[in-house]
């Protein structure tokens, strides 16, 4: 079957409701279900920095085809929610996608583009090499169904609030994934901090956002000892603090020392996803 091509129209052109209807229409089929509401897509654009000008939706009369968007900040840009509606694939609407986008980018002058595919996703993950995109690590996402927290406290826990919070982040070494900088998290709502030092056996910090209905975007850092006790005794503090709540947590880079902490505290690996980038030389 031939397709008539359809033109790319930024994104700015249509109404979030509108994107979030193309958005779900390409992801019927998605390896991992993530559907989203106009109110969810749109606090993803703003707390990722999405500029729908640089974003693009494949469009042929009122029909739209697929779409693709394009997050900036300085010297780096992502790649999100890209999609084509099932019956059009392999047409080179994919393809056209991240042309314009990656086209927007470097006129913008950005040298580097980072995106993530979830591992199994071959059709994507073959589009991304084709794009010039390499690999640069393997991130995982977790999740916590609520549970008591066995065992006692050997620490006392220091709670701050996101102001408090926020300059731990900068103290992260290596580069972050784009969901988990600290850009992202200065965008969000809800954020929380705490503190720990196990006597004598070292300290370290964490930050989450917590909503009255789940704890997330965990980040943390061991300042001196084994991360994996001190990761241990931060999660025992915060499910302590909030046994009700249900965790969900992504794009821990998979050789993270915390990791083993994390699947004592009965944390399940949901899915994993492959982050690439690319470089302008
Ligand atoms: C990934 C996706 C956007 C590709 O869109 P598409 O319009 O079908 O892709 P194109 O026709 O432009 O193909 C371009 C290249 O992608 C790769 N590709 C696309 N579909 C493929 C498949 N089924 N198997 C292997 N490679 C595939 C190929 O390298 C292809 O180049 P080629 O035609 O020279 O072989 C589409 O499959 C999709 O929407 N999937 C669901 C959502 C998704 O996975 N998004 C990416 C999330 S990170």
């Amino acid at each position: 079957m031939t397709i008539t091509l359809p033109n790319l129209v930024p994104a700015s052109q249509f109404s979030v409701d509108e994107l979030t209807d193309a958005y779900n229409q390409t992801r019927v089929d998605y390896l991992v279900p993530m559907p989203m509401n106009a109110a969810r897509l749109q606090e993803y654009i703003r707390v990722y920095d999405l500029d729908l000008e640089k974003s693009f939706v494949a469009k042929n009369g009122e029909r739209i085809f697929g779409l693709g968007m394009l997050g900036l900040r300085p010297q780096r840009s992502w790649i999100t929610r890209l999609g084509v509606l099932p019956n059009n694939r392999r047409h080179g609407i994919g393809e056209m996608l991240m042309e314009a986008m990656l086209e927007a980018s470097d006129h913008a002058g950005i040298p580097r583009n980072i995106l993530e595919v979830i591992k199994g996703n071959t059709p994507g993950h073959h589009l991304f090499k084709k794009m010039g995109f390499t690999e640069s690590r393997e991130l995982v996402i977790l999740r916590r169904p609520p549970s008591p927290v066995s065992g006692t406290l050997a620490s006392e826990a220091q709670w701050f609030s996101k102001a408090e919070a926020i300059p731990f982040l900068d103290e992260r070494k290596g580069p972050q994934a784009w969901t988990n900088e600290t850009e992202s998290l200065q965008n969000v709502d809800d954020l929380f901090g705490m503190q720990i030092c196990l006597n004598g056996r070292g300290q370290g910090w964490l930050v989450f956002q917590k909503t009255d209905f789940n704890l997330s975007r965990l980040m943390f850092q061991t300042k001196d000892g084994d991360p994996e006790a001190i990761m241990l005794e931060m999660l025992a503090h915060l499910h302590s603090k909030f046994p009700k709540l249900d965790t969900y947590t992504e794009n821990i880079p998979a050789d993270d020392p915390h990791l083993l902490a994390f699947s004592r505290m009965n944390y399940i690996n949901v899915f994993e996803r492959i982050e690439m980038c690319r470089k302008i030389q």
